[in-house]
């Protein structure tokens, strides 16, 4: 990877935002990460374990741990995973209460240390909080963009290739709307090696595969007690990959609506294309009436819970 100069800040130092720095300096396609946390030398610490890895890794990447915001400056994107994971039972939207404060206060401050900032937003509900950031930021909507789908669309991949036997690097997924049990995967819109899921798959397995997909976050909170981050850490390093060497991939992300889909003062999972200014391009599916259905609902529950926090 050609390095750039590029400092990538991580506010949140427990186990999304070790993952992700440990992932990201592997990758070694910046100069430095920050990671930025709250409890006493947990971020000093895992970035100290990290810079141990690094020798053993193809990468030169610096890694610092702090507690101050101020840290933040010359950041070229934040990833802010700051905020309270799920625990059993629990809904993302049950996160709102105690994690929009959170991600107020982390926007003040990334305005403040880091105005050329992007953000990237992980903490739940992510799809309102996103847009929470992006009001908070008073950015242009094209610098804020959330994790949802390309983590959901994973997971989906992973389902398909686990039932069919297929390699997953052959497979993909698409899933769209909000991040939580009304998400909207998309069979008609996945494909192994450009092949319809429906020369591998019955209607029974795809409807199968949908409700494991919307389900799987959940499965992991009850069998562990509380969120996954793995897979979460390797979804925010492909959107991080496709900002910071300006990829232009094709992510589905949450992104600020502003009219597409006929959907604004919102923010939602839905594809884009992503490269060195963010959130380029924002992609119109041409959904059929019962994906249209499906969308339109969970657009509707992530509204729901926008209006529950704008108290
Ligand atoms: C998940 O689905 C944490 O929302 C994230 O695992």
């Amino acid at each position: 990877m050609t390095k750039n100069g590029n400092k990538i800040s991580i506010v949140g130092a427990g186990q999304v935002g070790q993952a992700t720095a440990q992932m990201l300096a592997r990758e070694n396609f910046c100069n430095e990460i920050a990671l930025i946390g709250r409890k006493e030398g947990v971020p000093q610490g895992a970035a100290l374990d990290i810079r141990h890895a690094i020798p053993l890794y193809d990468s030169d990447t610096a890694i610092y741990g702090y507690h101050d915001y101020a840290a933040l400056c010359d950041s070229h994107v934040v990833v802010v995973t700051a905020g309270y994971p799920r625990k059993p039972g629990m809904s993302r939207a049950d996160l709102l209460d105690t994690n929009k404060p959170i991600i107020e206060e982390v926007v003040a401050n990334i305005v403040k240390y880091a105005p050329q900032a992007f953000i990237i937003v992980i903490t739940n509900p992510v799809d309102v909080l996103t847009y929470y950031a992006w009001r908070a930021s008073g950015w242009d909507r094209n610098r804020i963009i959330g994790l949802s789908c390309v983590l959901d669309s994973a997971r989906m991949v992973s389902l398909i290739a686990h039932k069919t036997g297929c390699s997953p690097k052959e497979i993909s997924a698409l899933v769209i709307g909000g991040h939580g049990d009304s998400m909207v995967p998309l069979p008609r819109f996945s494909r192994i090696n450009g092949i319809p899921l429906d020369v591998f798959l019955t209607k029974q397995d795809v409807v199968e595969i949908i409700r494991a997909t919307r389900q799987a976050g959940s499965e992991i909170v009850a069998l562990k007690g509380t969120s996954g981050y793995v897979a979460a850490a390797a979804s925010i390093v492909t959107m991080l990959d496709a900002i910071i060497n300006n990829r232009n991939h094709i992510l589905p992300c949450v992104a600020v609506l502003a009219g597409e889909y006929a959907l604004e003062n919102m923010a939602l999972g839905v594809p884009a294309l992503i490269g060195g200014e963010g959130v380029q391009k924002i992609i119109e599916l041409p959904l059929n009436e019962e994906e249209t259905t499906a969308f339109l609902r969970s657009a509707a529950e992530v509204r729901e819970i926008l209006q529950c926090g704008n108290v």
